[in-house]
């Protein structure tokens, strides 16, 4: 016995809707009690029909919505429709498919609905689709559908299939998502996408590059790293100058000989959260088949303590020729980075170059779960990220990226120490990154040839708390945002 559930967003101050032929959300809103009424957003009302029938959940939008316009609006319709998809689920297995009224913003409603519905398990009963031994037969507990189908709607569900990816590769163990493990996983995403090409490196091809300081990181374990490309060619010209992603792809971050204590350690099988969101992020671009070039690359490996493992005060050459004195070995996110940045900088002269980081417990210190933080030099790079941020509310906040921070960093035995001490440690790392742009620096009175944003998602790469329409645990930002920011840029 199973039946559906309508999920219908209602203004108190208008209240109607399209649920389905039959369902009349003006009359059930007229029926409830007047205190219930211009209840708080996100309120939920559930009508039965007879058992085995149809439901209907009335979700309030709070009293005000008809005043509210724009990312405002947005956000209050995402908190409505997730409250909305909470509440049915929690009906159970007799509701099989949620039927979304998404007419007040079908992009919002898609995008909320699919987040609401996602729940990370690996228990074995009933069988989980997260299960990486395969999915197979495994449906989804409750499907989503919208009456009305649009390509609003359709962006939506991309939007937050995409986060929802980079949610799962963050949340699968780190037994489980090892460097090839999430190669693998990534070329099965990609299957029969058009216009993408994947290219998965070893550490030899790594060596021959001369990509030491990633390398170092790697030399504590016996699991192979890898470097991964990706290459989504959607621009008229398939030479039009790329944006390139880069994202930090530590597997497991155990700090190395730097040892981390081991309450919470298990937070750090999503260390490779920046490479998750950049190929979550390229994946909907491709989907959506966005007119622009872009490509990804992420250094993934494991940084354990072992015989082989790089020491603090080992002193390694950057691919770039720069000297790297590693202070702390649980400073390795920089490390892999700093040989990745120079890397796709160089080697794609891309316009510009994005990188993903749960990068310092600082960010996590200065900005919380709320805000990523954005450290770049280009004030047009950071005011379209922000209001792509804004958008989808997955928001940023500017940091600096100033060189007075750099006594703390440069004044080592080498040209870069990979700490900079406590005050300001955010700052110091996103300055460390600088060195390794190519193209950054303003040379003969030009300006820089490349614009290059930071962003460090170590705050923001899990929700400790649930918001109305995501539940605890990795959170897959800012995936929508820069989806959206990569939209905007082609298609201005
Ligand atoms: N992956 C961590 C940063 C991190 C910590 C992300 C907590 C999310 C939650 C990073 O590799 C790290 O260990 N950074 C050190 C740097 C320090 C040794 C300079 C840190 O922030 O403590
Ligand atoms: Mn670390
Ligand atoms: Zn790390």
């Amino acid at each position: 016995m199973s039946s559906k559930a309508y999920v219908v967003p209602v203004d108190p101050k208008n209240p109607g809707g399209n649920a389905a032929p039959g369902v009349d959300p003006a009359s059930m809103w007229a029926s409830l009690p007047q205190a219930q009424k211009p209840a708080k957003v996100g309120t939920s009302h559930i009508f039965y029909g007879t058992p085995g029938q149809d439901v209907t959940a009335l979700i309030s939008l709070g009293d005000g919505f008809d005043s509210k316009a724009g990312d405002a609006r947005r956000e209050i319709v995402r908190k409505a429709v997730g409250s909305g998809v909470k509440s049915v689920k929690a009906l159970g297995d007799g509701v099989s498919e949620a039927v979304i009224d998404a007419s007040t913003d079908p992009h919002a409603a898609a995008v909320a609905a699919h987040l609401a519905l996602y729940d990370f398990t690996l228990k074995t009963s009933p069988p989980s689709r997260f299960d990486p031994r395969g999915t197979e037969g495994v449906p989804k507990k409750l499907a989503i559908s919208t009456g009305i189908s649009s390509a609003d709607w359709d962006s939506g569900v991309i939007y937050a299939n995409a986060q929802n990816l980079a949610r799962t590769l963050m949340e699968l163990p780190a037994n489980m998502m090892t460097p090839t493990a999430f190669c693998k996983r990534v070329q099965l995403e990609f299957s029969g996408v058009p216009n993408v090409e994947i290219i998965v490196r070893d550490e030899a091809w790594a060596a021959e590059k001369g990509m030491r300081t990633f390398l170092s990181v790697t030399q504590g374990t016996d699991q192979p790293a890898k470097f991964l490309e990706i290459h989504y060619k959607g621009a008229p010209s398939k030479d039009a100058q790329p944006l390139a992603f880069v994202g930090k792809g530590i597997t497991f971050d155990s700090g190395g000989i730097s040892l981390k204590q081991s309450a919470d350690m298990k937070l750090m099988r999503g260390d490779m959260g920046g490479a998750a969101t950049v190929v979550s992020t390229l994946l909907a671009i491709a989907q959506l088949k966005l007119p622009i070039n872009v490509v990804a690359v992420t250094p993934l490996c494991e940084n354990l303590p072992g015989p082989k493992a790089t020491k603090p005060g080992d002193i390694i050459y950057a691919m770039n020729g720069k000297s790297v004195e590693v202070d702390n070995t649980d400073a390795e996110g920089r490390l892999v980075l700093a040989d990745a940045l120079y890397y796709a900088s160089t080697e794609f002269k891309p316009h510009t170059v994005i990188d993903l980081a749960t990068l310092t417990s600082a960010m996590d210190i200065a900005l919380g779960e709320i805000y990523s933080g954005v450290f770049t030099t280009s004030d047009t790079l950071w005011s379209r990220l922000s209001a792509a941020g804004e958008s989808e509310y997955d928001r940023f906040w500017r940091m600096p990226l100033d060189e007075d921070y750099g006594p703390q960093i440069y004044s080592s035995n080498a040209d870069l120490c990979n700490t900079g001490g406590k005050p300001g440690g955010a700052c110091t790392a996103a300055l460390f990154l600088k060195a390794f742009v190519d193209g950054i620096e303003a040379k003969d009175g030009n300006e820089p040839s490349v614009h290059w944003a930071h962003i460090d998602i170590a705050g923001t790469m899990e929700f400790t708390r649930p918001i109305p329409y995501q539940e605890k645990g990795m959170t897959g930002r800012p995936v929508r945002a820069l989806v959206e920011f990569v939209k905007r840029l082609s298609t201005q």
